[in-house]
């Protein structure tokens, strides 16, 4: 199929390329130039595993990219709005959708053929159908489930891993306001064999991708507030708590043969210093805003907010047990983006904490293995030392603390071990065991 997908950013470029791998043809628009250059010569404008390789192999074959917003629509059969839906503070900035519904609207008018637009960034329950269909109706004048079609297909893309989910989906929800739209979205999806496909409509396609990453949201505030409680009752590790619930034969399936299937559902029930990331956090406040504004407050997700928005208070919790006064003590602090495999540091629980340790006048030592530049930027008016390398970052500190797990910080151990003396270690994602380092503590513990 000829697609255009409208917004390049880091859901939109990953869906152009795989498309484009997958056969399609398919053409990337955006408003920067800048970063429709980059995309042309092949350079990614984001770092995303495997992104690159896949872009220099597809462009200029089934891939090119452009600013002629109007041109993509003509030329193609259907077209995928992935522009950023900000939150606010209030409620989900629908701007860029309603910016790009407007301008898709307007090449309408100038198309004779029939041309479905999708919605595949996240937006609430019933901006499809209410805000982005009116829209194209109006700039267009033209008759939505006549002239055109209109759907909504969620991305369920993981950073860092990003590729391998499109490529690999575990489904794929298609959303439409008629049949006619449903089967050109089941044409565009044809390419992926034997994976579960749900047909609905567009309302229900938005709820599913909320209610997804909220779960995923709960079940870490859960596990935090569990961890909380261990420590404050003393005598239990979150840890062990954990290790038991998982043996639940629900959430870890015996098999016949006596094996257990780890679903890796069950990552998402350890204790940590949050979650953080461009979804989690403003999809969850997304949807208690929509509540509030339908009058269903949504009280158990507030809860999940506030717990995260307390959760990186642990870490400093458990340095001042060790610290009465962190003034002027020296701590490394390892890993700044939200999650390993990724250079993003949007909404990470280690912004909140090096805020925390400059406030108490903490000389800080950072590391991370991809994210210092994003990091330097973010704290641009900050004296912290960024280190090129783990073992720089342990040398000559009093404590240190962990917030990503990244995998390179299993070496951590072995590092300290050649210390005298040995920092503090606190653990912000219970990462390593406790058992291997002198003097650790961790959430939860
Ligand atoms: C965004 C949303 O935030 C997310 O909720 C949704 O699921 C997918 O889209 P992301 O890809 O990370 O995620 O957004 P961002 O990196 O901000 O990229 C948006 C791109 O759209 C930018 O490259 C921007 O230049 C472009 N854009 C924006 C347009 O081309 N036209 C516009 O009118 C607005
Ligand atoms: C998430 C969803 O997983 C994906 O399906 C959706 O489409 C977009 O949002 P992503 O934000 O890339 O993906 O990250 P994910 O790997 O799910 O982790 C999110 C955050 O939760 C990270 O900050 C991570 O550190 C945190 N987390 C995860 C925990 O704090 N504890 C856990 O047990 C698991």
């Amino acid at each position: 199929m000829k697609v255009s997908i409208i917004g390049t950013g880091y859901v939109g470029l990953v869906t152009g390329v795989c498309l484009a791998e997958k056969g399609h043809r398919v053409i990337c628009v955006d408003v920067d130039q800048e970063k429709v250059d980059k995309i042309n010569q092949a350079i990614p404008p984001i770092y995303e595993q495997g992104l690159e390789e896949l872009l220099e192999k597809n462009i200029n074959v089934n891939l090119r990219a452009t600013t002629d917003l109007h041109k993509s629509v003509i030329e193609t059969d259907i077209s995928l709005i992935a522009v950023g839906t900000p939150f606010d503070g209030s409620e989900i900035d629908l701007t860029y959708i309603q910016e790009a519904s407007h301008r898709i609207g307007k090449a309408l008018q100038d198309k004779s053929t029939y041309h479905v637009v999708v919605v595949k960034s996240t937006v609430v329950p019933g901006t499809t159908d209410e805000v982005v269909l009116p829209i194209l109706e109006e700039a267009s004048g033209k008759k939505a489930g006549v002239e055109f079609g209109v759907g909504m297909n969620p991305e369920f893309l993981r950073e860092g891993e990003a590729i391998q989910d499109f490529m690999f989906p575990d489904r794929i929800v298609l959303g439409g306001i008629d049949e006619k739209s449903i089967n050109a979205l089941e044409e565009l999806y044809s390419v992926f064999d034997g994976v579960d496909k749900l047909r609905t409509n567009p309302k229900t396609a938005e709820m599913i991708k909320y209610t997804a990453n909220s779960l995923l949201a709960t079940m870490i505030s859960f596990s935090n507030e569990i961890g909380n409680l261990c420590t404050a009752l003393g005598g239990i590790d979150v840890v062990e708590v954990m290790q038991g619930v998982h043996l639940d034969k629900r959430l870890s399936p015996i098999m016949p043969n006596g094996d257990r299937i780890v679903p890796s559902f069950t990552t998402y029930l350890e204790a940590g210093c949050g979650f953080g990331g461009s979804c989690f956090p403003k999809d969850v406040k997304a949807l208690i805003a929509h509540g509030e504004k339908v009058g269903r407050p949504m009280r158990l997700l507030d809860a999940v907010i506030q717990v995260n928005e307390q959760q990186p208070q642990q870490v400093l919790s458990l340095l001042k047990k060790h610290f009465p006064s962190l003034k002027g003590i020296r701590i490394a602090v390892l890993g700044l983006a939200f999650k390993p495999g990724t250079d993003d540091v949007r909404e990470s629980p280690a912004i909140p904490i090096v805020k925390d340790l400059l406030a108490q006048e903490v000389e800080i030592r950072a590391y991370d293995p991809v994210a210092k530049y994003e990091a330097q930027r973010l704290f641009s008016n900050h004296e912290i030392l960024y280190c090129d390398d783990l073992a720089q970052a342990l040398q000559d500190v009093q404590a240190v603390v962990l917030l990503t797990r990244w995998e390179e910080f299993k070496r951590i151990p072995e590092l300290l071990t050649h210390l005298d003396p040995q920092p503090l270690f606190i653990d912000g994602r219970r990462m390593l065991d406790k058992n291997s380092i002198a003097r650790y503590d961790g959430i939860g513990l």
